[in-house]
């Protein structure tokens, strides 16, 4: 979604700015822009499109200064255009604004200002910030008061910075419900949405918290609460391996990311330390329900987990949209215990759910890749998968390590449940420690196949992914990433349900995608196979099982795990395939249309 990137220091502030855009593009945008402030006055610059569109301005040359912000806009109020692209000015143009969030009171807020002789140009939201900055400016206010003022009125959710030619020496920034970061430099301070815009310049890091305030100056940052009482703040040290940032020599993100699956499946369960749940027999055995509510793919690895909490320890599990879960009504109280799974950390309807499990009184757990990111400090335990940076839009190695920590914690949870099933749970832990040679393996030997299957199917319109149990988990999510980068129409389906509905699309040349690892389900799964089969499917099997080749266009063999592990495995094959799909099309793989990294407007 929308990046934002501010500069104040003894540089220019234009490199700054554009590099931080450039850093931030991974997160899904359709158009840039910059202001600098130059001689008292500011000078902005903005355009539909990509930073290398911006950078191409005839008036780009013209504008540099010390302090500036600028921001990457993924429309939400009004089309992606130049005029709807931030910053926004008020009308004298003394107040320039980038904002990440939604004021969802906007409408009532113009209708006051244009009440007050304000005049708009765009359709945007944001623009009430500047002309609110400016009314309460203009009635006697400092920069400062005038921001604070004006977020007092903001319903909805904001990350703002904000610069006033009046007062050229400092960047004002404000939060709620938006992650901004502050980098820390020497004579330099800088601000992001996160911290992958900030990584080449700086390395100590302040967390901006909900409803604070910050005046960033060159030299110094003071820091405000709520109530605009100054607070003191201490940095971190954020360190992440560069290579971790870049593509090391991978055609694309996507890819690079696909190929670090053993690393980062292994980081993760290295890292892991359940200790610090507190958890006890007593309050397992007291628990009536546990909730697992994520988005997306994040909300697949939390299928993945139901089975095998309920599995191997017996405990009742709803998994749940996010989107879905706060507006439901969910029966919540203390005996429930709620994870929020979320790659980023920064997902608005998880941190929205995750809210309303604790104001119910559940406990609550967050897992996440991303340290620091929102959710950490909302939850009351955070577990972390150690995937390393994802930069493409389509999660892959955050899946599959969300998968194995969520593998790892049902074990965890059995054997603190004394559950009786030692031998498996021996099985599995050593299994899990074996798997990222198994996803190795994948890699190095289904590739070129997968390339070539693609390359027969790229111009499909519609594909179908079917499975049963665990393997129509991962149905769902080889069809979410075929059609999220492919822009190909997928579908999964429980294999048993295709004959209740599904099955009436299925006609001559139609290809579907069957997973098949469950030994005891593969009768019936191959006998769903041959009733697409029966109606003219070209049918793609990933499998680990032996199964007669015969009737099936091509199979696609994967090793052998513990049927719980299965789905770390078998999604491996569904990444590639889309990957490859999307490659012949010719598609941008990292940042697919309209799709952006982590959504943080509900
Ligand atoms: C995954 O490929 C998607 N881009 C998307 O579904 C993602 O998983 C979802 O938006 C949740 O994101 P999160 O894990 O950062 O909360």
């Amino acid at each position: 979604m929308c990046g934002i990137v501010g500069y104040i220091g003894n540089n220019f502030a234009k490199k700054v700015l554009i590099n931080g855009l450039s850093n931030l593009e991974y997160r899904g945008y359709d158009s840039a822009g910059i202001s600098l402030i130059n001689n008292n006055s500011i000078h902005t610059l903005k355009t539909k499109g990509r930073v290398k569109d911006l950078i191409q301005l005839s008036n780009i040359d013209k504008i540099d200064g010390y302090c500036g912000i600028a921001h990457t806009r993924w429309a939400t109020h009004g089309e992606p255009s130049d005029k709807n692209a931030h910053p926004h000015n008020n009308q004298n143009n003394t107040f320039s604004v980038v904002h990440n969030g939604i004021i969802e009171n906007y409408n009532e807020l113009k209708d006051f200002l244009i009440s007050k002789n304000y005049k708009f140009i765009s359709e945007t939201d944001t623009e009430v910030i500047p002309n609110l900055i400016d009314y309460y400016y203009k009635e006697g206010n400092d920069f400062l008061h005038s921001v604070y003022n004006a977020c007092k009125h903001f319903k909805g959710s904001y990350a703002i910075c904000v610069i006033s030619s009046f007062c050229p020496d400092k960047i004002i920034v404000a939060r709620k419900s938006s992650p901004l970061v502050l980098g820390k430099g020497i004579n330099e301070n800088f601000i992001g949405s996160d911290i992958p815009a900030l990584l080449e310049y700086a390395k100590y890091f302040y967390f901006i918290k909900d409803n604070e305030f910050a005046e960033v100056f060159k030299d110094n940052i003071i820091f405000y609460d709520k109530d605009l009482n100054k607070i003191e703040k201490n940095y971190k040290e954020i360190s992440i391996d560069s290579s971790d940032i870049t593509k090391n020599g991978y055609d694309d993100y996507m890819l690079k990311e696909i190929y670090e699956q053993p690393k980062s499946i292994n980081n993760t369960l290295n890292n892991l330390n359940f200790e610090t749940l507190d958890f006890t027999k007593e309050y397992l055995n007291n628990l009536k329900k546990i909730y697992i509510v994520a988005c997306g793919t994040a909300m697949h690895a939390g299928l993945v987990a139901r089975t095998l909490i309920e599995n191997l320890c017996k405990i009742n599990v709803e998994v749940d949209l996010a989107s879905e879960f706060r507006y439901r009504n969910p029966i919540i109280d203390n005996h429930t215990l709620a994870i929020f799974i979320s790659q980023s950390g920064e997902t608005a309807d998880t941190i929205a759910a995750l809210e309303l499990a604790k104001s119910y009184g559940a406990k609550t757990i967050a897992v996440t890749n991303v340290p620091e990111s929102s959710i950490t400090r909302i939850a009351d335990k955070v577990l972390y998968t150690s995937a390393g940076p994802e930069i493409a839009v389509a999660s892959t190695k955050a899946y599959t390590s969300q998968v194995a920590l969520m593998s790892y914690f049902s074990i965890y949870l059995a054997e603190l449940l004394d559950s009786n099933n030692n031998s498996l749970l021996e099985e599995l832990k050593e299994d899990l420690k074996n798997i990222h040679d198994k996803i190795s393996k994948i890699l190095n030997s289904t590739n070129l196949q997968i390339k070539d299957i693609a390359k027969k199917i790229y111009n499909e319109k519609d594909i179908y992914y079917i499975g049963r149990g665990l393997d129509y988990c991962v149905a769902l999510e080889g069809a979410l990433k075929l059609k999220e980068i492919s822009y190909i129409h997928a579908e999964s389906y429980a294999s048993g349900e295709l004959k209740h509905g599904a099955i009436a699309l299925i006609e001559n040349g139609t290809t579907v995608v069957s997973i098949v690892t469950n030994p005891s389900l593969i009768e019936k799964s191959i006998s769903n196979i041959q009733e697409v089969i029966s109606r003219g499917a070209k049918t793609i099997i990933i499998t680990n099982q032996h199964i007669d080749n015969d009737s099936f266009n091509y199979i696609i063999e994967i090793p052998k795990t513990n049927e719980y592990l299965s789905p770390i495995l078998s999604v491996i094959p569904l990444q590639l395939l889309a990957y490859h799909v999307a490659k012949f099309k010719n598609l941008d793989v990292d940042k697919p249309r309209n799709l952006a990294k982590s959504v943080t407007v509900e």
